[in-house]
This record gives structure tokens, C-alpha cells and sequence, in this order.
């Protein structure tokens, strides 16, 4: 029991749900190759993903922390005929894998990848009047959390998701001497989503796959 039973299960379900997609593979086959980190969402995670985006109706998806593009192909695949995502990331070598992922699966019309620190990727989104986005991923460095949920909040609208993920952290984000930089970033964004009268929010933990974490989910109120 224990671990790897939860990847079992998450292989399972996987099998149950979709089974191998070609695309999602040679897109987490191309990120080894190019010696990436193996931290992208599970196939479960990214089909939460896309449950999240239709039940939504998402037409403008932004995700923040693009990697190899695995949540990016989940994410874009849910857009109806129209929709876009742009996805920010801060490695060029992360973006220029991602693009080539994104073109193999058909989906370079439809996602764009923009090369810079997310920050600013949102404020320049945020001065050319780009939002508002139906959905919000953020999936990057975990200091940054709470800068990113105030731009979300800035590029989004009521009825609008914000989605965050790698929240619980093995545990640690309930250990409350642990300040690593990391814990400390979610356990902040945490608290300000928690507090934040335009949200109505929660986290969940996941185990599976990619071992124990977790997800945040919030919606924008009116207001
Ligand atoms: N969403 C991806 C995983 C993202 S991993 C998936 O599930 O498939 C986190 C990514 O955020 C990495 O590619 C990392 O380079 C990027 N990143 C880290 N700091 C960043 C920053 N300040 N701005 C933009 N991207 C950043
Ligand atoms: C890390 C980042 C992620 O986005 C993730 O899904 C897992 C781990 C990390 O930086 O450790
Ligand atoms: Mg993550």
C-alpha cells in the first residue's frame, strides 16, 4: 500500500478514462529528452483540468508555467472552435520544447507560449487589455503565487476559475515551521485566496502518480 498503489490507481483510471494518447506522451517523451524536470500534473490532474475548462465554457485559458506543455495540451484540447490559451514561461529551452509539443499535437494555432517571467507576461497581458480569461492556471516558481493571484484576479471576471496547482506539498503546507521558500509561496496564496471576498475557494489534496499534493480551486465572485 501507500505510493505506489496511488500510481497504480492513477494508472488505472487513466486506462479507464482515455487510455495512451500519442500526443501527451511524445510531449512528456521530448521534455526527458531535453533533460527537463518530470513535475508536470498527471494524466488525471490534466483531465481535471479539462473538466474544469468545459464545465466553464472557457473561450480564453491563460496558464502560468508552461514546462514541457503536458497541462498545456490538456487545457487547449478543452477550447471550443475560436478559443485561445497563452501559456507564460521563463526558460527558453521550456518554451521552445512546449511549442514543438504544442505544433505536433495541432495545437499551435491555438495555444501560444510567451517567453519571459510570468510577472511581467501579466502585467503587459494586463496594459494591452488582453482578459479576461474564463480560466487560470498557475503552475510556476511557488514564491510568485501570490503576485500571480493578483494579476489573475486583474485578468479574469466573475464566473472565471483560478486554478493553482502543487498547494500541499507532501504535508508541509500544514507544518507551520517549515518556511522554505516554496511552502511559505503556497501557504501565502493560500491564505490570501482564503481571504479574498471576491473568491469562493478551496484546496484539495491528491495523491496518485505524482506522489501527495495538491489543488486549489477558486471561483470569482461579483464585487
Ligand atoms: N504546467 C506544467 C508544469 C509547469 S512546471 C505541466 O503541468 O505540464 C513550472 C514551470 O514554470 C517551469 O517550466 C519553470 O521554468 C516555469 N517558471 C518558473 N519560474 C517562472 C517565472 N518566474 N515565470 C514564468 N515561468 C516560470
Ligand atoms: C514542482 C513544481 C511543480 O509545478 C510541480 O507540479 C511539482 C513540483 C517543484 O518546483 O518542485
Ligand atoms: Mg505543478
Amino acid at each position: 500500500m501507500g505510493e505506489q498503489r496511488w500510481a497504480e490507481v492513477d494508472g488505472y483510471l487513466t486506462e479507464l478514462f482515455g487510455g495512451a494518447d500519442p500526443a501527451l506522451a511524445a510531449a512528456q517523451e521530448a521534455g526527458r529528452a531535453a533533460g527537463m524536470p518530470d513535475i508536470s500534473v498527471s494524466a488525471e490532474q490534466g483531465r481535471l483540468l479539462r473538466v474544469l475548462a468545459r464545465a466553464v465554457h472557457a473561450r480564453a485559458i491563460l496558464e502560468v508555467g508552461t514546462l514541457a506543455g503536458f497541462s498545456t495540451i490538456w487545457l487547449a484540447r478543452s477550447l471550443p472552435p475560436g478559443g485561445r490559451l497563452i501559456s507564460l514561461e521563463a526558460v527558453p529551452l521550456h518554451a521552445e520544447v512546449a511549442r514543438s509539443n504544442l505544433a505536433r499535437a495541432g495545437l499551435a494555432d491555438v495555444a501560444e507560449v510567451r517567453l519571459g517571467p510570468a510577472a511581467e507576461s501579466m502585467a503587459e497581458l494586463d496594459a494591452t487589455g488582453a482578459g479576461p480569461f474564463d480560466l487560470v492556471f498557475i503552475d510556476a516558481d511557488k514564491p510568485g503565487y501570490p503576485e500571480y493571484l493578483s494579476w489573475a484576479l486583474k485578468l479574469t471576471r466573475p464566473g472565471s476559475l483560478i486554478v493553482a496547482d502543487n498547494v500541499v506539498r507532501g504535508g508541509a503546507l500544514a507544518d507551520l515551521d517549515n518556511t522554505e521558500p516554496n511552502v511559505a509561496g503556497v501557504r501565502q496564496y493560500l491564505e490570501l485566496v482564503a481571504a479574498e471576498p471576491r473568491l469562493t475557494a478551496t484546496a484539495l489534496q491528491t495523491v496518485g502518480a505524482k506522489g501527495w499534493d495538491g489543488l486549489s480551486i477558486a471561483v470569482v465572485e461579483a464585487g
